[in-house]
């Protein structure tokens, strides 16, 4: 049996990257029995960028409906609402304490946001501490993340070696999970598919916006109908293989190498594979978002049981300091 504790910000509504590359993943782990798994909605991390009450309700529950419709078996993991558990703040404080302010500064997800964003709040500064303390306050012992969180896994690993050096043996440390499935859904331009980029798929978009989105924005060249296509080198086709069997796949790549079968025809299949593919996720996610009090009762649960192990773990550490 193995503690497995993830965590994604609430910034808006999952996208198919996210779905694909992160959330699909986390629930196959979860909902193995062989696993002890803590599931939660970073909202404060996310108060890092948005200062918007009722939009910060609004992305929580937005993911909170995804991974329940992405098949979030709630009853057999701890499922919570970070800012419902306030020892997180506590711990995050005194991880604060005895890490180096010269090593934050250098963490790439600082300098990479503090370039870009126009709010560099001290938030997002210790942003690596909240972090850890959302990891050692649960004696999580498997972390699963993108690659692009590996550091923070280190500075946690690093600051809970440092405690334990300095009060005694006190954190559990983590190892990180990275996903091996070099999984990476591309956005409708061709880049990373990211909110950033406004280059995102929605999965619980109704068909129509979804052909919108897919008939409009999907980029392709002018390669004429009749002309057989590189189906590698074009997004619709590395969009489709994601969504669909690998005999579809199979099939969409050899019409679309013989000619004679077009963009147009290409882009059809993959609205079919989306619109059909995810439409018992599409009628739950909307089910849930009009009927919130399923997921308020889901969250509350999670968040109680989150607490009686935070609490726990946040007692240890106050005597260790000498509280
Ligand atoms: P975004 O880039 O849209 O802001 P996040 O950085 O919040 O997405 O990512 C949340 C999770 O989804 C991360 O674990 C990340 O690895 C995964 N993810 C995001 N975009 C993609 C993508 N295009 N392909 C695969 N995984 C992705
Ligand atoms: N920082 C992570 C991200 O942006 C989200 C996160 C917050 C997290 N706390 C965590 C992930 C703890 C794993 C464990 O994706």
């Amino acid at each position: 049996m193995a503690r497995i504790l993830t965590g994604v910000q609430s910034t808006g509504t999952p996208h198919l990257g996210n779905v694909l590359g992160a959330i699909k993943p986390a629930i196959e782990l979860a909902n193995d029995p062989a696993n002890d798994s803590y599931l939660f909605i970073a909202d404060l991390h996310s108060l890092t960028q948005i200062k918007d009450g009722n939009l910060l309700r609004n992305n929580t529950y937005a993911a909170a409906a995804t991974w329940i419709a992405c098949g979030l078996d709630t009853s057999r993991s701890v499922f919570y609402r970070q800012s419902d558990v306030p020892e997180v703040t506590e711990l995050a404080w005194y991880l604060q304490c005895m890490f180096p302010y010269s090593r934050l500064g250098l963490a790439h997800s600082f300098k990479d946001k503090s370039g870009r964003l126009e709010d560099v709040n001290a938030g997002l500064f210790g942003y690596p501490m909240l972090m850890a303390a959302d990891i050692l306050l649960y004696d999580a012992e498997k972390v699963p993340v993108g690659k692009d969180q590996m550091q923070h896994l280190e500075m946690t690993r690093d600051v809970a070696s440092r405690f334990n050096h300095k009060f005694g043996e006190t954190f559990v440390l983590p190892e990180v999970l990275t996903r091996e499935s070099t999984m990476y859904v591309p956005g409708t331009n061709g880049g990373k598919m990211s909110k950033s980029q406004g280059n995102t798929i929605n999965i619980f978009d109704d068909p129509k916006t979804l052909k919108k989105v897919i008939n409009k924005e999907i980029i392709t060249d002018a390669t004429p109908l009749e002309d057989p296509k590189n189906p590698n080198s074009s997004v619709v086709y590395n969009l489709f293989k994601l969504v669909s069997s690998e005999n579809d796949a199979l099939e969409m790549a050899n019409a679309l190498r013989a000619g004679g079968y077009g963009w147009g025809h290409a882009k059809k299949a993959l609205l079919e594979a989306i619109v059909d593919g995810y439409a018992s996720e599409r009628s739950r996610f909307n089910e849930l978002m009009a009927n919130r009090e399923e997921i308020d009762f889901a969250l509350a649960q999670g968040s109680a049981r989150a607490r009686v192990v935070a609490s726990d773990v946040l007692s240890r550490v106050r005597s260790k300091i000498g509280y």
